[in-house]
């Protein structure tokens, strides 16, 4: 077992990108997420006062969706803060554009943490590295962007069909197109602590549960050899925790499960109530939707979270179906934008 990461004061959660746009919706009173045009309201000053109305321009400032994920997380105890992305999505132009919306300072970005290798969640490499690593230069920070990944990187991954084609994702960036667009890369298989030690990165996911079979269909190429890859056993979630709160768990697009994720974040933090479970549930196609009555009894009983924020991949039946569990007190959907500020009680 490695040390774990400190308690924390504060916890904010921005949402880059993800599937789905949905400034409008509320959540429950005491749920700690703010929606995109508020928090876009509360940053930029109004265009102008007409008999005493502060007026707002806001809906040409909004982020795009697009199929994938990446979170920004920003930690701090006391005086001392540590920000870290998890992941960059599938295209370099939606972060950057979605990061100005969001008026994220990239230079203030101290590591990029790689869920796993798939382009939804490594496309945006290494344009979104280069732009960070260029704008933590100019603003004269001595410590270059660490980017941490997983070693075992495959050179192309995809779904076979039943008739035995393959629907191919993109191919995945190399290393050293990420090193020479100014990464410093770790490379890292096993938990470890990150972001300052803030934050917590897994190692491979334990498979617990025996409904998380991984994903049917998913294989990989190495070297020009393709092989049956179900387990994609190179997927890490992050975490960090928040005095007073829990444990918040990160998982992009849950191929271990979601399920399993949380019970190794239980693992790794004993004791620990789980807060905050955002990300890619990965409960969408026909074979992976049998697995959401599964999921959402053993979220329900066997995690309990504080605050269910399906995401990216869940898809519409599995949100119907944890929202029909957990809403409204425990619910609270990531979408772009979105901002969860998850604080210590005082
Ligand atoms: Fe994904």
């Amino acid at each position: 077992m490695i040390e774990l990461p400190p308690e924390l004061d504060a916890l904010e959660v921005l949402v880059v990108v993800d599937n789905e746009t949905d400034t409008l919706s509320s959540v429950a009173e005491g749920i700690p997420q703010i929606p995109e045009a508020v928090h876009l309201a509360m940053r930029r000053p109004p265009v102008r006062v007409h008999e005493g109305h502060a007026c707002h321009v806001l809906f040409d400032q909004l982020c795009c969706a697009c199929h994938g994920l990446s979170v920004l997380l920003s930690a701090r105890r006391g005086v001392e803060t540590h920000r870290v992305l998890f992941d960059v999505g599938p295209y370099p132009h939606v972060w950057l554009e979605n990061a100005g919306h969001l008026d994220i300072d990239l230079a203030s970005i101290e590591a990029l943490f790689l869920s796993h290798w798939h382009f939804d969640h490594s496309g945006g490499f290494p344009q979104v590295v280069a732009a960070i690593a260029a704008a933590r230069r100019a603003a004269g920070h001595a410590a270059p962007l660490v980017v941490d990944l997983h070693p075992d990187r495959p050179d192309q991954r995809g779904l076979m069909a039943a008739n035995g084609s393959l629907m191919l994702l993109p191919a995945e960036p190399d290393f050293a197109d990420i090193a020479a667009a100014g990464g410093a890369i770790v490379k890292a298989a096993d938990a470890h602590l990150l972001g300052g030690g803030f934050f917590y990165g897994s190692g491979a996911i334990p498979r617990v549960t025996a409904y998380e079979t991984g994903l049917a269909g998913h294989h990989s190429f190495r070297d020009g050899v393709l092989e049956a890859d179900p387990l994609i056993m190179d997927e890490r979630f992050l975490a960090a925790r928040v005095r007073g709160r829990g444990v918040s768990v990160f998982s992009a697009c849950s191929h271990a499960g979601i399920v399993n994720a949380c019970l190794g974040a239980q693992d790794a933090f004993p004791d620990t109530p789980i807060d905050l479970v955002l990300g890619g549930y990965h409960l969408a196609g026909r074979i992976m939707e049998m697995r959401i009555e599964d999921t959402v009894r053993d979220l329900g009983q066997r995690v309990r979270p504080r605050i269910v924020a399906p995401g990216h991949c869940t898809g519409w039946r599995a949100k119907a179906a944890l929202a029909q569990a957990f809403a409204p007190a425990h619910y609270a959907p990531s979408v772009v934008g979105s901002l969860y500020r998850l604080a210590a009680p005082a």
